[in-house]
């Protein structure tokens, strides 16, 4: 028997302007790493298969808060939207350069999805502890703050919730203190993932 209504998997059903959105993003990166553009005025984005990845843990993360820190121009945003439209939820975004607030805004608008995320301009460690029930965290941020955030979003995960941490791999030295606290923090189960840049992933007990 057919549904009237088809549920069709996300990634075969990523909206026209959402896709166009992430198509001109993954250009304009690719661009920012071949021509110079100095560091902080590059996108840096996760690569598509980091934006699948998170969509998919997302997708299946118990109930609760949606964070992520560091939007830069809302490309993984957008892949966390897409989960969380999948499955009726909100999620909130926190970017603390004024020009990335600014790109970030007009790919929310542009992709249509304002009013499935809040985004926040400002530094994200002012605000996580007004979230006392994150179901899943998305950390991708300059690497000094990693450590903090690290602290203070483990204790605020619900049962089953999810902190994902990119860089795990490429930026392994300078998150050494970090990832090893996590691979032996007996709050959680925790993994390093060699998908894009390597994705810490830890699920609260
Ligand atoms: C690697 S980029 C994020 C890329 C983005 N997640 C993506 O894949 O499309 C890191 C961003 O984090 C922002 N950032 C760094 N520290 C932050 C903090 N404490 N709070 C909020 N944003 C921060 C930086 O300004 C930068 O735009």
């Amino acid at each position: 028997m057919r549904l009237s209504k088809e549920i069709r998997p996300m990634f075969h059903s990523i909206p026209p302007a959402m896709l166009a959105r992430m198509k001109y993003l993954e250009t304009r990166d690719a661009q920012d790493r071949d021509d110079g553009t100095p560091r902080m005025q590059r996108l840096r984005q996760i690569p598509p298969e980091t934006g699948k990845f998170l969509a998919l843990l997302l997708a299946n993360a118990p109930a609760g808060d949606i964070v992520e820190v560091g939007t830069s121009a809302g490309y993984s945003t957008l892949w966390l939207a897409l989960a969380a439209q999948a499955t009726g939820r909100r999620l909130t975004t926190f970017e603390v350069l004024p020009e990335k607030v600014e790109l970030a805004r007009e790919t929310f608008r542009s992709a249509g999805v304002d009013h499935v995320v809040e985004l926040i301009a400002d530094d994200a460690r002012k605000h996580i502890e007004k979230f006392d029930e994150i179901a899943f965290c998305f950390l991708d941020a300059e690497k000094e703050v990693y450590s903090e955030i690290y602290e203070m979003v483990i204790p605020r995960l619900v049962k089953g919730g999810l902190l994902v941490a990119d860089n795990a791999i490429n930026h392994r030295e300078a998150l050494q203190t970090m990832l090893e606290r996590a691979l032996s923090d007996e709050r959680v189960d925790a993994l390093i993932v060699p998908i894009g840049k390597g994705e810490l992933v830890c699920r609260k007990a």
